[in-house]
Parts: C-alpha cells; structure tokens; sequence
C-alpha cells in the first residue's frame, strides 16, 4: 500500500510511519520540515521526505498523486492560548481534503480524538467534563473543521482515541466501530504506538471510509444488536 502520511515528524506520527515500514508499505511523508523528518525518521528505501507546506496546494497534489490512502496525524501546539480557542484544523483540512480528493485518494484516515463531536455521547462523566473544560477549544475546532468537510465524509475514517501517552504500547488496540460504542468507561488513556497500530489497521480496509472508530485499549460496551 502507498500511504501519504501529514505530520509525519509528531509523536504518533513517527510511529505509524514506523510500523508502516516496517510492513512493507511505500511511505511519502510530506513535511514543512524535512531536515527534522530525516533526524527522526532516518532512511528508508520505502520511504520518501517530500518538503511542502499543507496550503501549497500544487505541492501537496503532486505528493498525493498515485497514493492508496492519505493519514493525517497533525496536531496543533498545546499552548494555553491554543486551549482557549484554537481554529488550526477548520483552517487547514477542508484544502488538504480537497487537494488529496481531487488528486484521486479516496480514503483519508484522520486522527481525531474521543469526545470530539458525537463521540461525546457514549463518555463517562469525567470524560465529558474533560472535553468541555479542559479540552473545550481544541475539540471545538477539530467539531468545526469535521463540519467543513462534510462533502468528503465517504473518503473519511476518523480515529478516536483517548489521551494519549509517550508508554510503550500494549499490544492488542481494539477498534470498533463509534456507531456500535454504547458506553467507554472512565477516562481511555492509550500510548501512542498503540493508536500507531489501530491508524494502520484502519489505513489497510478501504471499506473503512467513512466510519468513525473509537480506538481503545480498555474496555467498551457495545450496543446490543436489536438497538
Ligand atoms: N494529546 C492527547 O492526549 C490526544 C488525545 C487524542 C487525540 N489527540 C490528537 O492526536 C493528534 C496528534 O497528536 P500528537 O501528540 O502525535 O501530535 P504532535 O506530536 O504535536 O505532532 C503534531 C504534528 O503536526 C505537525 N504540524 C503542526 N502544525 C503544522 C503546520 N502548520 N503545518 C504542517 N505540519 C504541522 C507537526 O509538524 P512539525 O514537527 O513540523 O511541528 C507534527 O508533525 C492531534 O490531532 C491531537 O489532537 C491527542
């Protein structure tokens, strides 16, 4: 598979594009910083650093044309400011799906965040203080950019996980689809290799397009068929 990967050079980033080799896929990691992608990601015969920033649209169609699927692991600077109110998503995704859509990449896996949006409605009661309080501007930015991308869902899978930590990954990620998620207990926290792995497994089936998946590594309780 041929995977078009944006934010590359982040912590989960590096990882998914480490496993990714590691599977024997053809990576293209396209950077606004390709000196730090090479220290971090070191050389891979499957692996080509294509410099561009997200807005250069000739670019980033270039670098998406002939790829299987595009996996986007950007993330924004935590800062307080970013905290209160942050617009870094809604002001680049809707170009980034037009650009790798119209390039004829049909299935984008997006790394998003459980208790963004929808995903709200199956979390414990900390959970939600979490994402109105503390979280309330990010995940309000990444509600909006969601929103204006809608024309592009059936390309889209999103990727819900919890917090995510720097640990060593478990092993075992589930994936599950939101729409069968009735209830996550507590607060999910999962390292970022373990997200790293459930990305890839969503980036392998180009029937996930479309769907949005929680990614956990604790317990979930599903809804009962008839529901
Ligand atoms: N932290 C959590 O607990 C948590 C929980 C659930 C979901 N998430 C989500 O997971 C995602 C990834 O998180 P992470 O911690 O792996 O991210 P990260 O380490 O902060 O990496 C962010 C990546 O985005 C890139 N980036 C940022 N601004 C950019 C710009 N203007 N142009 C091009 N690239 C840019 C960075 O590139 P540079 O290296 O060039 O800066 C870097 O590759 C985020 O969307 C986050 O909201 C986080």
């Amino acid at each position: 598979m041929k995977i078009l990967v944006l934010g590359a050079t982040g912590r989960t980033g590096r990882l998914f594009i480490h496993k990714a080799l590691e599977e024997g896929h053809s990576v293209t990691a396209y950077v606004r910083n390709p000196d730090k992608a090479r220290a971090l990601l070191g050389t891979h015969p499957n692996l080509t650093i294509t410099p561009g920033d997200l807005n250069d649209t000739e670019r980033l169609a270039a670098a998406s044309t002939g790829q299987d699927v595009m996996a986007s692991l950007l993330g924004q600077k935590a800062t307080v400011r970013e905290f209160l109110h942050s617009t870094f998503l809604q002001e680049r995704l809707p170009l980034i799906m037009q650009t790798v859509t119209g390039a004829g990449v049909k299935h984008c896996v997006l790394l998003s965040a459980y208790g963004v949006g929808d995903t709200v409605r199956t979390a414990s009661l900390p959970m939600r203080l979490v994402c109105k309080v503390i979280m309330h501007g990010i995940f309000t930015d990444k509600v909006k950019a969601d929103a204006l991308v809608a024309e592009y869902q059936p390309y889209i899978s999103r990727a819900h996980p919890g917090r995510l930590t720097d640990k060593p990954g478990r092993g075992g990620v589930k994936v599950f689809d939101m729409a069968s998620v009735e209830h996550a207990p507590g607060i999910p926290t999962i390292a970022r290799e373990d997200v790293a792995d459930a990305l890839l497994t969503i980036a392998k089936n180009p029937q996930n397009a479309g769907t949005d998946f929680l990614v956990t590594i604790g317990d979930a309780v599903l809804r009962s068929p008839q529901k």
